[in-house]
């Protein structure tokens, strides 16, 4: 392998290559993760979205199919979070990634067990905050990025990042990879490595069903929004139907529209009106949102389950990034990294000028 794509990260998560598939909830299980690990890259299992139960499943079911290191991504503010760490400790997993910036005693018990600590950060002062706490990486997400995202492109973002950082730890680069010249611009601007999403989604190993998969491949660079209509967070999505609509609500119609859009999709969610309620009461308390939101954000999860899933395409919540309109294929997950390695080598030379032309 070429030296530069030997870089500090590989010692880190103990893989072979420079290259991580992200937690994606829903998305990235056993099979996924799996398949990465077996490449050679970092696979990291989704379990925002799964309960501590299916969470013991998942790496028991990952520890059958790969003997390579993997890691586990978690929101911070989750009720079990202590449990779910006591988890990765028993289980030996090297490496805990979080979806938000964990607090400072989190990341001691993390460190006092030997877990390293990677968190996702879409903004320069999260990196300057996650540094002061001593976290072991930072994955840094650029605007263009799916799921949860900010408002800086990666090209800004990132190169703020590394320099915050200052070579103290590894920054791992997303938001908008899925090719070798990528990883190496990446390198480039001082990252130890990139992390993809959208284009592991977009592989044969993701569990995504194929009619899901073709609306995923169908959409163009512009055909992505941002929008905090769907659980008050600044939230990357496909523009369907629904997210049009939700975008579009004025605050008169906003209520009704989400009241309707509620009623229409109860049926995929199996919650009681109730249970919608205290969901979503739960959620105005936590951040402060208008009511058409809340009611829509009550039912996100399950929406986003629904499409991701069980293949619902109208249920229409399709988290991903904007990379999603260069992706035209669906390579295995082995394929991706081969062939992102193999690229990275050529443009490697090409700057050494040792095969100019191609
Ligand atoms: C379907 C989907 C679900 C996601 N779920 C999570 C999650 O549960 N936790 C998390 O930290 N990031 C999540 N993300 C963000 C990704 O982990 C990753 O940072 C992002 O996709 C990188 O941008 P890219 O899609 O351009 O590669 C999700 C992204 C997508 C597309």
């Amino acid at each position: 392998m070429h030296p530069a794509l030997t870089t500090p990260l590989l010692d880190l998560l103990g893989s072979k290559y420079p290259i991580v598939q992200t937690g994606m909830g829903w998305v990235a299980g056993p099979k996924l993760v799996s398949a990465t690990c077996n490449a050679g890259a970092f696979g990291i299992i989704a379990s925002a979205t799964m309960t501590y139960d299916e969470l013991v499943v998942a790496i028991a079911e990952t520890k059958k199919r790969t003997t390579a290191p993997f890691g586990v991504n978690m929101r911070a503010d989750a009720d079990d979070i202590m449990d779910r760490l006591k988890l990765l400790v028993a289980e030996g997993i090297p490496v805990a990634s979080f979806a938000q910036a964990p607090k400072k005693d989190l990341i001691e018990y993390l460190h006092d067990h030997g877990v390293k600590v990677m968190p996702s950060i879409g903004a320069k002062r999260h990196a300057e905050k996650v540094m002061e706490w001593g976290v072991d990486a930072i994955l840094v997400q650029g605007g263009e990025g799916g799921g949860h995202t900010g408002s800086v492109p990666t090209s800004l973002l990132l190169p703020e990042v590394v320099d915050v950082v200052g070579g103290r730890v590894p920054v791992v680069a997303a938001g908008g990879y899925f090719d070798g010249r990528g990883l190496v611009a990446a390198l480039a601007y001082g990252a130890s490595g990139i992390a993809m999403g959208t284009r592991f989604l977009l592989t044969s190993d993701s569990a995504v069903p194929m009619e899901v998969k073709k609306q995923y491949l169908g959409t163009a660079v512009t055909g992505t929004v941002v929008t905090t209509k769907v659980d008050g967070a600044p939230h990357r999505v496909i523009r369907t139907k629904l997210v049009d609509q939700m975008d579009g609500a004025s605050a008169i119609t906003a209520v009704p529209k989400a009241i309707a859009n509620a009623a229409k999709f109860r049926k995929y969610t199996g919650l009681s009106w109730i249970q919608m309620a205290k969901e979503g009461l739960d959620m105005k308390k936590r951040m402060d949102m208008p009511w058409a939101e809340v009611i829509m954000a009550g039912n996100t999860p399950i929406l986003t389950k629904a499409t991701l899933v069980d293949g619902e395409l109208d249920a229409g919540i399709l988290p991903t990034g904007q990379v999603v309109g260069v992706i035209d294929d669906l390579p295995s997950a082995a394929e991706v990294v081969n062939r992102i390695i193999a690229e990275a080598e050529t443009t490697l030379d090409r700057l050494a000028g040792r095969n100019p032309g191609s």
